[in-house]
């Protein structure tokens, strides 16, 4: 390690001396020491990058600067039997780590000027500019904004400021400061490729099973969002508008039981209009299903697999993608009594969760 150091030491020499010889200006006491703060005797009790022994203040300065993740050092007042001063490279600094913050008798602080106030905000690291003698902010995952000021927008907007975000909860603020209230969302970020999904779940996502509702749309589901601070469907709509896609699966098998034909069953928009499209075709596509598209339905001139409605288990399925109509709020079947074959006409639906990605 000593070794190391000394070898960076060495590597930062050479830089200032190579610096001078092609006349590029070079850093003077007075200036790097400007940069830094110096709290005298105090001393910060914390994760060191590195440690080392300098002739004086200047190189520890030098030092920390040329070393990535050192955000503030502390310098020895006295040196050792050899007339040099220890010098420790932190990890951190005296706003991030209060509680490790002392006076100390033989010890002086010192941190970047640039980062004087905690500029950050929300436990994000202040990295100091030294040449352009200002700082940036690296947000802790789940904030945004130039200070960290702000609550992720959805997902994406997480993983677009801190890339290495980990799939897992966070507080998520679709409208921004102010509007409505920011809720707990689950955030997959390595899906869609890595861009950050938003994952909305609710209370109807098991297979569930439609029997005995015989009139149109007599089935009804509602369907409920959960998440923490999650209690209206106003602050679930700032999403998609800040989102570049939404989707949600939506799936129904049927035996004798028709789905869009004759309009038996629909399903309700987030502003709780009746949709009659479903899953794998554009909201253009009224009263067809995915095989309605091609003309590959169990019946070829039929929208849907199920409005073939015979004595056959069928399926329609796929992905609800138009983010002006989504989430979906309910689901409505009908046609599930009794044939005239005295059949026990029946269906089951899944709906999937709620996702979105990408920036809108
Ligand atoms: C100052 O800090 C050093 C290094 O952690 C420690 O050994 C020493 O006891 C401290 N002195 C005082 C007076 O706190
Ligand atoms: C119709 O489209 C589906 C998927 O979109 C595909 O699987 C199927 O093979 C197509 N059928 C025909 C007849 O083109």
């Amino acid at each position: 390690m000593v070794f190391v150091t000394s070898m960076i030491f060495l590597a930062f020499h050479m830089i200032f001396a190579e610096e001078k010889h092609v006349g590029h200006p070079c850093p003077t006491a007075d200036v790097t020491i400007g940069k830094f703060k110096a709290i005298p005797f105090h001393y910060l009790w914390a994760e060191k990058v590195t440690s080392s022994v300098v002739n004086d203040e200047l190189e520890c300065t030098f030092f920390c600067i040329g070393t990535l993740k050192c955000y503030s050092f502390n310098i020895a007042v006295y040196p050792d039997s050899e007339g040099l001063y220890l010098c420790e490279l932190l990890a951190t600094d005296k706003y991030r780590e209060t509680e490790k913050f002392s006076v100390n008798s033989t010890f002086h602080y010192y941190f970047p000027r640039s980062c004087e106030g905690a500029p950050c905000k929300n436990g994000a690291v202040c990295v100091p500019e030294y040449k352009r003698n200002t700082y940036h902010c690296e947000c802790k995952p789940g904030y945004v904004g130039t200070i960290c000021e702000q609550r992720g927008k959805t997902c994406s907007d997480i993983k677009s400021h801190s890339s290495r975000a980990a799939s897992g909860s966070y507080v998520i603020d679709p409208d921004g400061e102010g509007g409505y209230e920011p809720f707990t969302v689950f955030c997959d970020m390595t899906d869609k490729n890595r861009v950050g999904v938003t994952v909305v779940g609710h209370d109807s996502e098991e297979r569930m099973l439609v029997d005995g509702y015989d009139d149109e749309g007599s089935y009804v589901r509602c369907v409920h969002y959960a998440g923490a601070g999650l209690s209206s469907v106003a602050q679930l709509a700032g999403l998609p508008v800040a989102s570049a896609h939404c989707e949600q699966f939506i799936k129904y098998e049927c035996y004798g039981s028709l789905l869009l034909l004759d309009g038996f069953a629909w399903w309700h928009s987030r502003n709780d209009e009746a949709m009659k499209y479903w899953g794998g075709v554009a909201s253009s596509n009224i009263n067809k299903c995915a095989c309605g598209l091609n003309g590959s339905c169990a019946d070829p001139n039929l929208g849907c697999n199920c409005d073939t409605n015979d004595g056959v288990w069928r399926v329609d399925s796929g992905l609800l993608t138009d983010k002006s109509d989504l989430p979906v709020l309910q689901l409505k079947f009908g046609d599930t009594g009794f044939d005239g074959a005295g059949r026990d006409e029946k269906g089951y639906h899944t709906l999937g969760k709620f996702k979105c990605y990408g920036i809108a």
